[in-house]
């Protein structure tokens, strides 16, 4: 497909399909080189940079596949898991990286072939491995940790090439994926060790709901107006639905029709808000929508508890109580925007879905809360109508 083809809802996978073939060229030279050199050429150090360039290459090559997989709906999104996981994906990598060793300091052995071929299995089986238990929402940030693996093999196929270009380059590229990834995993205060082995969205359904039958309040678009225009200051949250349902144009559209009347529009950024980071930025860039109207979560929160209308456009897990509240809940810990704090909250999304964590929100269900049901674009575009009918 051309680039310009792939929804920007659709880069992480996108990315992750360009990690997987970087990844798998860079093995192939790693194998290519590792049977052509001569036996004097295998040095110890020439070895260990080619087991080092193969096993992250291949492991980085199938991890990235799966999660493009994942992300694409084409196998399941859910952590997949069983008892001793973590023991059985340590053991794959742990005597991958025994025989690498062994391979490294011992080149011109009579198994050294046979090892070179386990070393690569093993290495394409964790890659595998390595994906099945990570959730969907913990995906962009494997995917960027996946970059990060891609450019550290391509360090080590530049010291196998002796290619300076290549060593710097892929140094830059791993150092840039690995401040990703750490950026990613403060903004939703979780470690490394917790999106690699926590099995992130399993129990979230369960630990949410308990069970109870609760009542929300449906309103309709001609409800949200009068709100909206009643209201002296309002806050957009945009979220992941924002971007699925392209409904940025028809945002200004509401924003311009809103500040007209002399209300304060502020849009709140979550820093995990869609599905990439400063997703929510670009989208609202490419409608034009004024820089110094996006405020980043740590400041809007401070003067939540004074805004009348909180409107939430397709967002969901990064406004959901439960990060804050419920301890049990797989999203404990995660910041959000305080919405609950406003005086009113409106929720404009098709349904009562979950986000993509798959974690409940009670904020549906809060007597301060009315639920514009429907597909973002649409619904945005009748409420600016209808706002337009009053002067
Ligand atoms: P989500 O929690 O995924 O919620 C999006 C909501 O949009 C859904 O509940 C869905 O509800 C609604 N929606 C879908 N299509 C829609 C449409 N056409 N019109 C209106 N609404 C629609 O989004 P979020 O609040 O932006 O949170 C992002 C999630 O991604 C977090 O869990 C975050 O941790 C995770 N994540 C993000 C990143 C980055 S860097 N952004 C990295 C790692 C993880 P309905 O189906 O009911 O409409």
């Amino acid at each position: 497909l051309p680039l310009a083809q792939v929804p920007i809802t659709a880069v992480p996978q996108r990315t992750a399909l360009s990690h997987a073939f970087g990844a798998l060229a860079a093995a192939l030279v790693g194998t290519a080189k590792y049977f052509v050199f001569a036996p004097h050429e295998l040095t110890h150090f020439v070895t260990g940079a080619i087991v080092f360039e193969v096993l992250l290459g291949f492991l980085t090559f199938t991890g990235s596949i799966m999660a493009a997989l994942k992300l694409q709906g084409v196998i399941s999104g859910r952590p997949i898991t069983y008892p001793g996981q973590n023991i059985v994906n340590l053991s794959v990598l742990g005597a991958a990286v025994v025989l690498g060793g062994v391979l490294a300091f011992n080149p011109t052995a009579p198994a050294a072939d046979a090892m070179f071929i386990a070393i690569a299995v093993l290495s394409v089986i964790f890659g595998i491995f390595l994906i099945l238990p990570i959730g969907g929402a913990d995906m962009p940030t494997v995917i960027s940790l996946l970059n990060a693996y891609a450019g550290l093999s391509a360090v080590a196929m530049g010291f196998v090439l002796n290619n300076p270009l290549l060593i710097i380059a892929g140094a830059l590229d791993g150092a840039s994926g690995l401040i990703l990834s750490v950026i990613m995993c403060k903004a939703m205060n979780r470690s490394f060790a917790n999106v690699l082995f926590g099995a992130f969205g399993q129990t979230a359904k369960a630990s949410a709901t308990g069970g109870e039958e609760k009542n929300h309040r449906v309103a309709t678009p001609e409800d949200a107006a009068e709100y909206l225009r009643n209201a002296q200051s309002v806050v957009i949250v945009p979220g992941y639905g924002l971007a699925v349902a392209q409904a940025q144009h028809k945002v200004r559209e509401l924003f311009d029709q809103l500040t007209k009347r002399g209300i304060s529009v502020k849009f709140a950024i979550h820093p995990v808000a869609g599905r990439m980071p400063g997703h929510m930025n670009v989208l609202l860039a490419e409608a034009d929508i004024p820089y110094d109207n996006l405020i980043e979560m740590d400041e809007i929160n401070s003067e939540m508890a004074q805004v009348d209308v909180a409107l939430v456009i397709g967002a969901n897990d990064v406004v959901n109580p439960a990060a804050k509240s419920n301890p049990g809940s797989p999203i404990f810990g995660m910041p959000i925007i305080e919405i609950e704090k406003a005086k009113q909250i409106i929720f404009m999304k098709r349904g009562l879905a979950t986000g993509f964590a798959g974690v409940e929100n009670d904020l549906f269900f809060n007597p301060k809360t009315l639920m514009l049901l429907g597909s973002a674009k649409e619904t945005v575009g009748q409420l600016v109508n209808e706002i337009k009918q009053t002067a």
